[in-house]
């Protein structure tokens, strides 16, 4: 009996843990997306184009920000085929430059007119450093999307009601800010051991839901809304992180 109540008890764990950190929420909603404009960063591949393919199919503008010009075009014919919209653009982003993000920023403010959802999902968990002497996982995973996110403000509040997503990681729990270091040391999180990229990740993942939360009491009243998440665990380029 007592074996029976223990294997049970086992298999409730396992299956909170799946639901919990590996299956992650469904979203069930069928709201329809058309006339809206989303951007997703790091779209071509992964979770950002599997967002892009489900927002495309509910009828919003999909702009693809990519780094890579090559996947980034192989990725809009994908997300057009998968959705059946032919409403999926491409725009150049590299937010491992801060030149890239301003650039991007300029183009899509001259040829779009409004901007109602942005998704920066872009990602890496991998060491090294940006055009800018930051950390790679710093720069990237935060300030190319904190720069980002600034730079298109006031489009979004123009485009109100509008929200602006922020995909983070669970990781983030094990994050911490040492922000004498950050004032010192551009590259914020340096070393070269996994143990330390997995540290370096989960602090930029911290910065995310910092930012998310910073950002959404300074917009109150905007009706700019701001959101992070977990996306749950999928086995894509940045396996398991
Ligand atoms: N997969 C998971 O289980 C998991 C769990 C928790 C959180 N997340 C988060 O979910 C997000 C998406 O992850 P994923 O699993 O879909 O990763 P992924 O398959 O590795 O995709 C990451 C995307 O980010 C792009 N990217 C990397 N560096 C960039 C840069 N400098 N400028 C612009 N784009 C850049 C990549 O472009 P390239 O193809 O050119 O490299 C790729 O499109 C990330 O923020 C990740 O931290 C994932
Ligand atoms: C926010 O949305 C509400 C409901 O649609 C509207 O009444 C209000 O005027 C909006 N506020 C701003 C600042 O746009």
């Amino acid at each position: 009996m007592n074996e029976l109540l223990l294997i049970a008890g086992i298999f409730i764990a396992v299956l909170i843990f799946f639901r919990q950190f590996v299956r992650g929420a469904q979203c069930k909603s069928k709201t329809k997306l058309h006339g809206k404009t989303v951007i997703v960063t790091g779209s071509n591949t992964g979770i950002g184009k599997a967002t892009a393919v489900e927002l495309a199919m509910r009828g919003a503008r999909v702009i693809l920000a990519c780094r890579n010009q090559v996947r980034g075009e192989a990725a809009v014919a994908v997300v057009k085929r998968e959705s059946g919209s032919k409403n999926v653009v491409l725009m150049h982003l590299d937010l491992a430059s801060l030149k890239s993000v301003r650039s991007f920023a300029q183009t899509f403010l001259k040829s779009e007119e409004r901007l109602d959802i942005l998704i920066n999902n872009a990602g890496v968990f991998a060491q090294g450093t940006t055009e800018d002497g930051l950390g790679l996982m710093f720069g990237v995973n935060h300030i190319g999307h904190f720069l980002l996110t600034n730079l298109l403000l006031e489009r979004m509040k123009e485009s109100a009601p509008s929200r602006i997503v922020t995909v983070s990681s669970n990781l983030h729990n094990l994050g911490n800010l040492d922000l004498d270091c950050l004032r010192t040391h551009k590259e914020f999180g340096m070393g070269d051991s996994l143990i330390d990229i997995f540290k370096i990740y989960s602090h930029s993942k911290l910065c995310n839901v910092l930012f998310t939360h910073e950002l959404a009491k300074k917009l109150q009243g905007t009706n700019v809304t701001c959101y992070s998440l977990h996306p749950g665990l999928y086995l894509t380029n940045a396996i398991l992180v």
